[in-house]
């Protein structure tokens, strides 16, 4: 049964008229490489080209005819090496696959510097082939623009995930370190197809259990499996972690026993798993413990763990998503204030992991006034693969172009064209891009069909955040149902249209939070009760008889100074920020005229309606393309969105009469009344 648990790696036989074709580009697998990399790459394409090709294909170390595919390094391989491929400036990660002639054989070449690199080529050559590209004259070459693309789990020890909407964790704490089930190998395989590198296990809300000795034996069994497909593992550290399990009275990062103790841990942690990553962590934040408890500042914090991990080569990923309700100002503004004074402040192996908009993860946000603000300190961008505000895993939301707008953004920090995703690439020594990982242990791992997508689109944006998210939407397309125009067109306009969609009928316009509180599903834009002033949805969208939206110009909030000049002035003034992010910068009349001609009002109530209306033709459009795709995926996908059809005029209807009753104002003529 189709039950998408192959994901993007289906390697279902092409079609006829092709496969005499591709048979003759891809013989037999050939490599005289034998780490454990070399192996699992040996065996995914021999698993691909068998699947794809529907024969069996053999392995060797030598060519024996036309059509070999060669892979390794030129390291291991004298023919790689003779073929003065351009490696050079590719680093350790990089791949060129190249059609070649070897000893008068025609062959493929897929060459790394590491056999990582080729394992990375391997993927990418059998994607050609599942896109149905011409397989006969490659030349590629690729490598990635950030060196840390990790996906960040927010999965409990108790298998539970937060904000995860696809069934338990896959990391079965209970049967390690003695058993690894199958399906670990398979999600190192498809994090590997993407690039993906390094793997976080827990929640940032974390428990300090994962420290202890039992644990980091468990934790280093999956590391071990992971390790062949170039997957390091990465564990959340709480602060208050010596208290909890190593018994000392004070956490404080200044006090000698306690940096004794992060060092004595961190050794303990490289005796087990040479190659671990490092630590991510939260602190200061929703009621996490960090240094700001014993009056140190994040600097203090995130150097003593980077002291402890420096001599192994880990790093430290210092979460800037900081607010506190007990900062009385514009919560957005927070991060920015408690991170800027520190720039140049941080060890060369601390990271600051910076979420792409200042809030929460919503819709829409403008990104970060951080990007480009630190340029003394590493800073990396944290996305939310998990739709905790896009619906869940029923909504169809392809969250690639969402990210294509956050990391084409110009921060204007080294003047114009300084896109975010410049910023990241080149401000930086190390680099990151981290995931909130949407995996769960559904057999479709991630909740539904298209939400794989969001896991996919994740990994090739991490490698290249200048890829565009339409040909991102394509090749998903391709590679997970078929590579038919007929289908393909249709299903990549769908998902390039599907975010701006939940936008409308959530939060148009600029307006941000307005989910109910604590859930973050179904609208809640009356909430003012959620126990903290900055989680309700009436202090985001402050609407009253004069208007709606929030001010954060010089008259307001004054967040629009955190960006560089030009940005500044541009979210300033009414006529220069663009609408979509109106009221998030402005306050403003209810009868102000929008480019439209319409009233703010009128437009406000159109674009709730274009967003239930939208989610309706999505509904149509897969109808019309039953014949094209297997029934358990067909049906999955149509049943959600009745859902999302359901959910979206709840969204339109509760915003609507929500908002009338604030206005007091009249649908505009034709417009259906709230249910
Ligand atoms: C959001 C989310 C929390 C999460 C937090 C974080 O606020 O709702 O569940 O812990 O982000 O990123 O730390």
């Amino acid at each position: 049964a189709e039950d998408g648990y192959d994901l993007w790696l289906r390697y279902r036989p092409v079609e006829k008229q092709a496969l005499v074709r591709y048979r003759a580009a891809a013989t037999e697998v050939v490599s005289a490489s034998h780490s454990a990399t070399a192996k699992v790459t040996s065996d995914e394409l021999v698993r691909g080209l068998s699947g794809l090709l529907a024969k069996k294909i053999a392995t060797g170390t030598t060519i024996h005819g036309n059509g070999a595919v060669l892979f390794g390094t030129p390291a291991n391989s004298k023919t790689i090496a003779g073929l003065k491929l351009p490696l050079a400036g590719l680093g350790p990660e990089g791949y060129v696959i190249k059609s070649a002639t070897a000893n008068g054989r025609k062959i493929t070449v897929i060459a790394g510097n590491s056999d990582v690199g080729a394992l990375y080529g391997a993927f990418r050559f059998l994607k050609e082939i599942q896109a149905r590209a011409p397989v006969d004259r490659l030349a590629i070459v690729s490598a990635p623009k950030v060196k840390l693309r990790l996906l960040n789990h927010w999965d409990n020890l108790d298998a539970t995930i937060e904000r995860g909407y696809a069934g338990g964790s896959i990391f079965n704490w209970w049967t390690l370190p003695e058993h690894v089930p199958p399906r670990l190998v398979d999600y190192a395989r498809a994090n590997a197809s993407l690039g993906i590198n390094g793997t976080v296990l827990i929640n940032v809300n974390a428990s300090s259990l994962i420290l202890t000795p039992g644990y980091i034996a468990k934790v280093a069994r999956i590391a071990d499996t992971f390790r062949p497909y170039g997957i390091k593992v990465y564990l959340v550290a709480r602060f208050s972690a010596p208290m909890e399990i190593g018994r000392l009275t004070t956490a404080d990062p200044l006090d000698p026993k306690v940096r004794a103790w992060w060092r004595n841990k961190a050794d303990e942690i490289y005796h087990a798993i040479p190659d671990f990553g490092g630590f991510l962590v939260k602190a200061n934040s929703e009621g996490q413990p960090g240094p700001q408890d014993y009056g140190r500042n994040h600097a203090d914090g995130a150097n003593m763990l980077a002291e402890a991990l420096a001599p192994h080569g880990g790093v430290v990923m210092w979460r800037a998503f900081v607010y506190s309700h007990e900062v009385p100002d514009d919560r957005i503004k927070q991060a920015y204030n408690e991170f800027k004074p520190f720039d140049g402040k941080f060890a060369d192996n601390v990271i600051l992991q910076v979420k792409n908009g200042a809030l929460d993860f919503q819709p829409r946000e403008p990104f970060s006034a951080l990007f480009g603000a630190t340029p003394r300190t590493n800073t990396g961008m944290e996305l939310q693969i998990t739709k905790e505000y896009l619906g869940f895993n029923t909504h169809l939301v392809y969250l690639g172009s969402m990210w294509q707008e956050v990391f084409q953004s110009d921060t204007y920090a080294k003047g114009a064209g300084s896109t975010v995703a410049k910023v990241i690439v080149f401000n930086n020594k190390l680099t990151l891009m981290a995931g909130v990982s949407n995996i769960g242990a559904d057999r479709n791992w991630c909740g539904s069909i298209f939400d794989q997508a969001n896991w996919y689109a994740f990994g090739r944006l991490a490698w290249d955040p200048d890829a565009k998210a339409d040909a991102i939407a394509a090749d998903w397309v391709k590679l997970t149902f078929n590579a038919n125009p007929a289908f393909d067109q249709p299903v990549v306009a769908m998902m390039m249209g599907s975010r701006e969609t939940a936008v409308n009928y959530m939060t148009p316009l600029g307006l941000a939070h307005q989910m109910g509180t604590s859930g973050h599903y179904g609208p809640g834009p009356w909430v003012d009760d959620a126990g903290r002033q900055d989680w309700n949805p009436v202090y985001y969208h402050r609407a009253g008889k004069d208007g709606i939206g929030f001010d954060r110009t010089a008259t307001g909030s004054n967040a629009v100074a955190q960006y560089f000049p030009p940005v500044a002035e541009k979210f300033s003034r009414v006529e220069t920020t663009p609408e979509n992010l109106l009221l998030w910068f402005h306050h403003l009349p209810w009868d102000y005229k929008m480019a439209s001609g319409r009233t703010l009002w009128d437009e406000l109530v159109t674009r709730y309606g274009e967003g239930e209306d939208a989610v309706h033709a999505m509904g149509a459009e897969w109808a019309k393309l039953k014949p094209y795709v297997d029934d358990e995926r067909f049906a999955i996908t149509a049943d959600y969105l009745r859902i999302q059809a359901r959910d979206a005029k709840l969204w339109r209807d509760a915003s609507v009469a929500y908002f009338q009753s604030m206005s007091g104002l009249p649908l505009p003529s034709g417009m259906r009344a709230p249910a």
